[in-house]
């Protein structure tokens, strides 16, 4: 099994603070892999680390085969792993046409069949040319986040970091969303790095997750060791609980 992502002992330290505290996880090619953890765990942290958008004081990383440290990320990088944030209204420029919101990475990236590729990328999450000249504030919270994919997704990147991807969005849109992504992993064969507070979620969209807390990994498990309730850690009883919401037994 070839591996996508290597985290060893990773540490993220803010003014003495461990917001990661020397995790390790493996993520294999074409795996899709799920962090859960409480808020305030480390799971955004351990994202953007990975993305270069924190910095790592300790420890070692590869991606798709190449090492990097601290903050520094090259081209290459980019066009291997691309992130979705939570927050489609914060992460797309609201003055930008869907067109130039789009355009930017392939110009950076110095592609050249830029008409294909923005049609191919709009049908891909389904909203067609019609929206291609639209500013992002014209769009729905759903409509803005299909925009965010087809914007990662315009590189053909390996590896996608999903951070809350749908957590901003009403439950109807929620699944309409996690379908869309499930659909380009499996065309695509990507590999999915997926953040949720949403044990539920996590659990449909992944086959193995680690759960965290206080900047630690406290396990890592398969999903069908959630479905069967064969993990060890208290903690992770605790927040599938709270995913499956109050029961009076
Ligand atoms: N830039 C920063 N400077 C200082 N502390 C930070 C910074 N970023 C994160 N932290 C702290 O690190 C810890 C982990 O934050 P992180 O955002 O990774 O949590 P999280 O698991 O994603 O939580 P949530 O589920 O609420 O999104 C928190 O205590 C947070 O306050
Ligand atoms: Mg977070």
């Amino acid at each position: 099994m070839t591996s996508a992502v290597s985290i060893r002992d990773m540490s993220v330290i803010y003014d003495e603070f461990a917001a990661l505290d020397h995790v390790s996880l493996e993520v294999t090619q074409g795996e899709s892999f799920g962090i859960v953890g409480e808020s305030g765990s480390g799971k955004s942290t351990l994202l953007r680390a990975i993305a270069g958008l924190a910095s790592f004081s300790q420890g070692q990383l590869t991606v798709d085969g190449r090492s990097y440290s601290g903050s520094r990320r090259d081209q290459e990088f980019y066009r291997t792993v691309q992130m979705v944030f939570q927050d489609p209204y914060g992460s797309l420029h609201p003055r930008q046409t869907v067109d130039r919101l789009l355009l930017e990475p392939l110009v950076i990236h110095g592609f050249t069949d830029i008409e294909t590729r923005i049609h191919r990328a709009l049908d891909e999450v389904g909203l067609g040319a019609g929206f291609r000249f639209r500013y992002s504030h014209q769009l729905s919270g759903g409509q803005r986040q299909r925009i965010a994919i087809a914007r990662a997704l315009i590189l053909e990147p390996k590896i996608l970091l999903l951070d809350e991807p749908t957590s901003a969005l009403d439950a109807s849109i929620q699944a309409e969303i996690l379908n869309l992504l499930e659909q380009a992993r499996r065309d695509r064969n990507l590999t999915f790095v997926m953040v949720s507070h949403d044990l539920g979620v996590i659990s449909h969209m992944c086959e193995r997750l680690a759960v965290m807390k206080s900047g630690k990994v406290v396990e890592t498990v398969a999903r069908d060791a959630l479905e069967s309730r064969s993990f060890s850690a208290d903690y992770t009883r605790q927040l599938l609980m709270a995913s499956e919401g109050f029961r009076r037994d």
